[in-house]
């Protein structure tokens, strides 16, 4: 502590610093181990003071100036039709968006390294007939951006590319291009001349997307900026840029497998419940507009250890596959590990196993994998886990003609979960002739159900499940 006193005394003779909050942006004179404002850990970062002539009080008189133009209007008198809104050209987006792109808004598209976000940033304007847009890339050149385009298989003279990292060149060539659209790959490659700190960094990062929203709401322009998250959160990350954009789209998915999930987490103009599927194919991003195809079996009939789960995740119902593989442990102490899914959850309900319904998994190695790379949290996966481990450690299969759908307890009871007429209606839509769920779930739910092509069964604990399945 002494040690670092010293070295700031020692540094603020030279440069006048502040410390910033990275996760919320606030600034503080003093380094904080708790940043006041949001609570948060550890997340002071130290950087030099903005200049005075042009960084705090320009934009304080910027705003008592324009504070001068604006007049209050009756809110019966502001128009707003869907013409304000305009289609990106791409389904699957303009639903996660609420019905497409509103005028003047910003998006930000956030996600790791490599999930995607340029590729799918230059399919919009290479797709999005005649729609004049201003791509402008921090990242790559001018010619590379042409290769990434070739590759896409899309061409459009309506697309403008600029390399450029210098703000204040972004804006001026925005307003001579005056596009219907600008995307800025990425928001932490851009720097301000008016901030004496490098590109990335919190002061930067803040005073660069609040002119580009200026911009934004000045012309009418959208305006989509594709952020970084880095794990360790030394950079600064798009979580203090989500309160000043309006849109906040977080792209998931391992890189390494093909699909990729684009969820809302804000949204001023829709829900936040809504969730796109893509797949990186070799020319660019497909829609998926039936997420259920991920369940494409890959693996010949018969096999143990394979269950399918009928899941919500946002608003859609999709399934999805779930391999598990139940060995005896080569080493004392045995592995459990799980992708794509809680390692905590499926501790859990091994231990509901173990304990409730008395299989002797102690001795067993676990791994548990979904298929496709997609990460679940729906609690309504739970029965579909608990059936692929069971079928494991039997080496028993499962038809591939049943799905399941429900929650499992702590005392090994077989829990309701919601919307599961909608789980019914899409399992029964994909072929399925059999679905396993609760029978604490309203029949009500599912008597609609009762003439259809499949069969709901409903139990209500793992050894009854087991029956059943097992026929035991
Ligand atoms: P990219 O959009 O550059 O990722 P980000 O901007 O999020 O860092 O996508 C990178 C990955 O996508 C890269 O590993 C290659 C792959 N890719 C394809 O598989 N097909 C394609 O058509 C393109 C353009 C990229
Ligand atoms: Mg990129």
């Amino acid at each position: 502590m002494l040690h670092r006193y010293f070295f700031y005394l020692c540094f603020m003779t030279k440069v006048k610093t502040v410390w910033f909050c990275s996760a919320c942006g606030n600034e503080s004179s003093k380094w904080m181990g708790r940043c006041p404002a949001c609570g948060e850990w550890n997340t002071m970062v130290e950087e030099p003071k903005i200049k005075e002539s042009t960084g705090v009080a320009t934009s304080r008189n910027k705003a008592f100036m324009s504070a001068q133009d604006a007049k209050p209007e009756s809110l019966d008198n502001i128009t707003f039709t869907d013409e304000n809104r305009c289609s990106l050209g791409n389904s699957e987006l303009d639903r996660i968006l609420g019905g497409g792109m509103v005028e003047g808004s910003m998006i930000l598209i956030g996600g790791e390294p490599g999930i995607g976000k340029s590729t799918l940033s230059l399919q919009i304007p290479l797709f999005c007939n005649g729609l004049k847009t201003l791509y402008v890339s921090g990242e790559e050149s001018s010619k590379q951006i042409k290769l990434r385009a070739q590759r896409l298989g899309g061409s459009d003279k309506q697309c403008f590319v600029l390399s450029e990292t210098l703000l204040e060149n972004i804006i001026v060539q925005a307003k001579e291009v005056k596009p219907s659209l600008l995307i800025i790959d990425s928001i932490q490659t851009i720097y301000s001349q008016n901030i004496e700190s490098s590109a990335g960094s919190v002061s930067q990062v803040r005073e660069c997307a609040s002119s580009l929203l200026r911009y934004a709401k000045e012309s009418n322009t959208p305006v989509i900026l594709i952020g970084h998250i880095t794990k360790d959160g030394s950079i600064a990350g798009p979580k203090i840029l989500e309160h000043i954009v309006d849109v906040v789209l977080q792209f998931e998915g391992d890189t390494k497998g093909s699909y990729r999930i684009l969820r809302s987490i804000k949204n001023r103009f829709g829900s936040t419940d809504e969730l796109a599927v893509f797949e990186m194919t070799g020319s660019g991003l497909r829609e998926v507009s039936n997420p259920s195809e991920m369940l494409i079996p890959m693996h010949q009939d018969n096999l143990s250890g394979i269950a399918i789960s009928a899941m919500i995740d946002g608003t859609r119902p999709f399934l999805i596959e779930i391999q598990a593989l139940v060995s005896t442990a080569a080493y004392g102490t045995p592995q459990r590990s799980a992708t794509g899914f809680d390692v905590r959850r499926m501790n859990m309900l091994l231990a509901v196993l173990e304990k409730r319904s008395g299989f002797k998994l102690a001795a067993k190695d676990v791994f548990l994998n979904i298929a496709g790379g997609l990460r679940v949290t729906d609690p309504a996966c739970d029965l579909a886990i608990v059936a692929s481990i069971l079928s494991s450690n039997f080496d028993l299969y499962i038809s591939p003609n049943i799905c399941f759908s429900a929650e499992v307890g702590l005392s090994g009871e077989i829990r309701p979960v919601s919307q599961v007429e909608r789980r019914i209606a899409e399992a029964e839509k994909l072929g399925f002739k059999q679905i396993y769920i609760s029978s604490f779930n309203k029949e009500s739910s599912f008597s609609k159900n009762k003439n259809g092509n499949i069969q709901v069964v409903a139990v209500s604990d793992i050894s009854s499940l087991c029956r059943k399945l097992f026929k035991e």
